[in-house]
């Protein structure tokens, strides 16, 4: 290689980032809005239990929804705000905990500083795998850069069935009911948000 070439390369990849150095690929960060159906595997102390979610995604209006089915139990809808109000509420059983997560929700380009672990089958699918900081490890579909699926460090998988972009839920969804604003105060501290942000 002349130096001339060094010079050019060098210069493209300050011109592009950090990430040319290393050649490895970077996750495509997520769409402003999405609707993503999940099929949860959630494995602790031996025991795996499953459930199907529904995954809103909307960075435009501040929002993230979990809407959890668990199988033969509880659906829970987790509504989260950018500005670190979240509510988990059972509109069957009327109950519902306000909690505060100061980080709001997650960013569409969270995963910009995960760590590149290579390629690995999963679920039949060739994936492109991240670590983030020791939260979540994250599958990528190599052929359409779809996000495949996410295993968080508590155990929960979540596997990616349906992916549409720009899927926006409607306004009236997102009104928590009004028993979630009985109790004034809002819980505090260490709740790690397993579905959404993270601290
Ligand atoms: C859930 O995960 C456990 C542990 O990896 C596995 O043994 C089990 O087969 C999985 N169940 C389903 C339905 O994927
Ligand atoms: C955050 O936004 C939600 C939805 O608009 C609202 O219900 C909640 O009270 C807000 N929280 C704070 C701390 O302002």
């Amino acid at each position: 290689m002349k130096l001339g070439d060094v010079v050019r390369i060098s210069l493209a990849c300050i011109l592009l980032g950090s990430t040319c150095w290393a050649g490895n690929p970077v996750p495509k960060p997520w769409p402003l809005q999405f609707h993503a159906l999940l099929f949860e595997n959630f494995t602790s102390d031996g025991n795996s239990r499953l459930s199907i979610l529904d995954l809103w995604y909307d960075w435009v209006n501040g929002r993230n929804y979990n809407i959890i089915q668990n199988q033969l139990g509880q659906k829970i809808w987790d509504a989260e705000w950018t500005n670190g109000t979240s509510f988990k509420f059972d509109l069957e059983q009327k109950t519902c905990t306000r909690f505060s997560v100061p980080v709001g929700i997650l960013r569409p380009d969270f995963l910009s500083d995960a760590r590149y672990f290579g390629v690995e089958t999963v679920d039949t699918f060739t994936c492109n795998v991240w670590e983030k900081a020791d939260f979540m490890t994250y599958y990528e579909d190599v052929e359409t850069q779809r996000p495949l699926g996410w295993l968080f460090y508590t155990g929960r998988f979540e596997h990616v069935i349906t992916f549409e972009e720009g899927a926006v839920l409607s306004d009236p969804y997102w009104q928590a009911p009004s028993y979630c604003f009985d109790d004034k105060v809002e819980l505090q501290g260490e709740y790690v948000r397993e579905h959404g942000a993270f601290l």
